[in-house]
C-alpha cells in the first residue's frame, strides 16, 4: 500500500501535493517524494522516511510549478532508501510515474528491458514499468497514453499508476487495476487533482472520479477526462460523483476507525499474502525464500518460532498447520523467554521469526540469539526493511498493507495465510500430502477471501450480540485444535481494546479450573466448528449450559446442534479444519471491535499501549 497524491492546474501545485501526502501517510510511511515542473524544468526530491524528512528537504529548494506528482510509501520491492522512493523516471528521463500495488512478473520484464540495454537505479518494480512504458513509446512512437496501455498489458499484478512526460507539461495518464485512485475536478476543466483517496483534493473540489478496475483515464488540462478499458480500449463515460464524507471519513476509508478498516481489508490483504505465491490455476506454491533453502527445510529436525502478542498466536495455528500438513516438530515461544533461557538449538532446526512491524525489540533480540546459536532463521514480517526482516537470513513478507490500529486484525491473517503456504508446500515436497490433497488445499485457500467477505456480512448481527455482553466484567473464549490459538487471540483482542478481563483456554481445559468461574453472568464465547472435535466441544457448551453460562457460539454455516443449546451462533463458511481460524478469528475481532466502541474506549489507541513495542 502507498499513497499518490498529484495536481495540475493553475495553483501552486507543490503545496496541495504535500499536505496530500501527509493525508495519505495512513497507506505507508518508509519513504517520500515528490516531482514538480516549472515550465520545462523538472525537479525531483526523495528520501527514506516520512514525508515531514521529505518537507524538510524541501525547504531549501525550488518548490515553483503547476504541476507535481508525490508518493508515500509502502515498501514491497527492495528495501526504503532514497533510490527506491517514487517518483521513478525512465532511463530517457522524460517519462515520470508513482505507483501503489505488485507488479508481479517485473523480473522477467526487467531481465527483457536489460538485455535491450536499459539500466536500473532501484530495485523497484515500478521503475520496470515506466522503462516499458518508455520503449512502447518509442518502439510505437505513440502517445503517452497508447504507451501506458499497451504496457499494462503485458503485466501482471495490481496497480494504481500516475504517468505524465516532461515534455507535455498539460496532460496526466492514470490507470488502475487492483489499487483505488480517485480524480479530483476543478471548474471547467480548469485544473486536476489525482490520489489514492480524496482526501488531498477536498477542500479543493467535491468533484470526483474513481477509477474501475482495469481502467485508464487522460487527463489533459482544459479537456474532459476521457476513460477507457485497457484490454478492449472500450470508451467509458466518466461518472462524476459529488463527495460528501469529511476528511477524517475519507482517510479511514468512510470507517469509523482504522481497526474497523483494517477488519475489513482482510478479503484483500489475505489476496496480497498469497499474490504470487498460490498459483491456484497449475496447483503450484511458489516461495523464492523457501525455494531457495527448500533443503534446508526438508532436512528440519524441527522448527521453533519465536514471537509475541497476536504474532505468536498466529505461530501457534502454524505448529497444528507444520505438524499437520508437514509432520514437522514445532515449538512455539514467547520471544521474551526464549531469548533469557538459554534455549537449545540445533544446527538443523529451523527458527521463524514472526513479526508484524519488524520492531518487536524482544522478537529481534530472539533472532540475534539464535543467528548466535548457528540457527537458520527465517523472518514473517509485515513492514519490508524492518529491523527483524534485515537481521533474519531470509524470510516471507505478508504484504498486509499498513496496520494502523493498535490491536493486530489483518496482520494475524496475512501471516497464518503465508505460513499455511509453507507447511502446505513442504508437507507436499516431504510426501505427507497427497499431490490431490495438495491441489485441494490450494484450492480452498483461494476461497478463503470471499469467505471472509461473507463472514464480514454479519458486521450487524454481531453489533447486536457487542450490545448485550458490553458491560461484561469477564469473559471466557474455548476452542480446540486449530482453534485453541483463536480462542486465545479473541480474549487478547477484548483485553486490549476493551479493557475487559477475558482469558481463552483450549476448551476440554475447562474442566479443571475455570469452570468454576461460570455463573449467569458469564459470556463464553466458543469456537464449535464442524470439523473441530465438534462433539467433545458441544459437550463442552452443554456443561458451561447446565452453569448457566451465556454461550456465544461460532460455528459452521448449516449447523443445527449448537444452534439449540446456544444463546447466541455466528455461521461461518466451511473449510479446511486447518483454514478455519482465517475465518472463525473475525467474528472475535469485530466483537471486540463493537464492545469497545460501546464502551467509549479509544479503539486505534488503548491506553497503556503502543504498536510496535521497541522496549523490552
Ligand atoms: O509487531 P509484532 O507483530 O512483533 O507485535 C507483537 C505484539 O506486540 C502485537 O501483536 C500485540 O500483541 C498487538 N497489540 C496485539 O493486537
Amino acid at each position: 500500500m502507498c499513497g499518490i497524491a498529484g495536481y495540475l492546474g493553475f495553483r501552486k501545485a507543490y503545496p496541495i501535493v504535500i499536505n496530500g501526502l501527509q493525508r495519505l501517510e495512513y497507506r505507508g510511511y518508509d519513504s517520500a517524494g515528490v516531482v514538480l515542473v516549472d515550465g520545462n524544468e523538472m525537479s525531483l526530491y526523495k528520501t527514506k522516511g516520512k514525508v515531514s524528512d521529505l518537507k524538510k528537504i524541501m525547504k531549501q529548494n525550488n518548490v515553483e510549478g503547476n504541476l507535481a506528482l508525490g508518493h508515500t510509501r509502502w515498501a514491497t520491492h527492495g528495501v526504503p532508501n532514497d533510490e527506491n522512493s517514487h517518483p521513478h523516471l525512465s532511463n530517457s528521463g522524460n517519462l515520470v510515474i508513482v505507483h501503489n500495488g505488485i507488479i508481479e512478473n517485473y523480473d522477467t520484464i526487467k531481465k527483457e528491458l536489460i538485455t535491450r540495454g536499459y539500466t536500473f537505479k532501484s530495485d523497484t518494480d515500478t521503475e520496470v514499468l515506466i522503462n516499458l512504458i518508455e520503449e512502447v513509446k518509442i518502439k510505437n512512437n505513440c502517445k503517452l497514453g497508447y504507451a501506458v496501455q499497451m504496457a499494462l498489458t503485458s503485466v501482471v499484478g495490481a496497480y494504481a499508476i500516475a504517468v505524465f512526460d516532461i515534455s507535455k507539461p498539460n496532460e496526466i495518464i492514470v490507470a488502475k487495476l487492483g489499487s483505488p485512485i480517485a480524480i479530483g475536478i476543478g471548474e471547467n476543466n480548469s485544473e486536476f487533482f489525482v490520489a489514492s483517496d480524496a482526501s488531498p483534493f477536498i477542500e479543493y473540489t467535491r468533484n470526483a472520479i474513481y477509477l474501475e478496475d482495469e481502467e485508464m483515464a487522460i487527463i489533459k488540462l482544459g479537456e474532459e477526462i476521457r476513460i477507457r478499458k485497457i484490454q478492449d480500449n472500450a470508451e467509458v463515460v466518466p461518472e462524476i460523483q459529488q463527495l460528501k464524507l469529511n476528511l477524517e471519513q475519507i482517510e479511514k476509508g468512510g470507517y469509523d476507525h482504522f481497526m474497523l478498516k483494517e477488519i475489513h481489508e482482510q478479503p484483500q490483504s489475505i489476496v496480497d499474502a498469497y499474490r504470487g505465491r498460490l498459483l491456484a490455476s497449475t496447483g503450484m506454491i511458489k516461495m523464492g525464500s523457501v525455494d531457495n533453502n527448500i533443503s534446508r527445510f526438508l532436512n528440519a529436525n524441527r522448527i521453533v518460532i519465536v514471537a509475541c502478542g497476536t504474532s505468536w498466536h498466529a505461530g501457534l495455528v502454524a505448529e497444528y498447520l507444520f505438524e499437520d500438513l508437514a509432520r514437522i516438530p514445532v515449538e512455539v515461544e514467547y520471544a521474551s523467554e526464549f531469548r533469557y533461557r538459554n534455549p537449545i538449538i540445533n544446527k538443523d532446526d529451523i527458527v521463524i521469526a514472526i513479526s508484524q512491524s519488524g520492531e518487536t525489540a524482544d522478537t529481534l533480540a530472539a533472532v540475534k540469539l539464535a543467528k548466535s546459536k548457528g540457527a537458520f532463521v527465517f523472518g514473517v514480517c509485515n513492514v519490508v526493511g524492518s529491523s527483524i526482516a534485515r537481521e533474519t537470513d531470509t524470510g516471507a513478507y505478508t504484504h498486509a498493507g499498513p496496520e494502523i490500529g493498535v490491536a493486530s486484525t489483518k496482520a494475524f491473517t496475512t501471516q497464518i495465510t503465508v505460513l499455511a503456504l509453507i507447511a502446505l508446500k513442504l508437507g507436499n515436497l516431504k510426501g505427507e500430502l497427497s499431490n490431490s490433497m495438495y491441489n485441494h488445499y490450494i484450492q480452498e485457500m483461494s476461497l478463503i477471501p470471499a469467505k471472509v467477505e461473507e463472514v464480514l456480512k454479519m458486521d450487524k448481527e454481531i453489533e447486536k450480540i457487542a450490545a448485550i455482553y458490553k458491560d461484561a466484567p469477564n469473559c471466557l473464549y474455548l476452542g480446540r485444535g486449530f482453534n485453541f490459538p483463536v480462542a486465545l487471540e479473541g480474549a487478547l483482542k477484548l483485553k486490549e481494546i476493551s479493557y475487559i478481563h477475558a482469558e481463552g483456554y483450549p476448551a476440554a481445559e475447562m474442566k479443571h479450573g475455570p469452570i468454576a468461574l461460570i455463573d449467569e453472568h458469564m459470556p463464553v464465547i466458543v469456537i464449535a466448528t464442524k470439523k473441530g472435535h465438534y462433539d467433545k466441544v458441544v459437550s463442552n457448551i452443554q456443561e458451561i449450559k447446565a452453569r448457566n453460562g451465556k454461550i456465544i457460539a461460532i460455528v459452521t454455516k448449516g449447523d443445527t446442534i449448537v444452534r439449540e443449546i446456544a444463546d447466541h451462533v455466528i455461521e461461518i463458511p466451511e473449510t479446511e479444519e486447518a483454514f478455519t481460524p482465517l475465518l472463525s478469528t473475525i467474528p472475535l475481532q469485530l466483537l471486540s471491535y463493537y464492545i469497545a466502541v460501546m464502551r467509549g474506549c479509544n479503539v486505534d489507541q488503548p491506553r497503556n499501549l503502543a504498536k510496535s513495542v521497541t522496549v523490552e
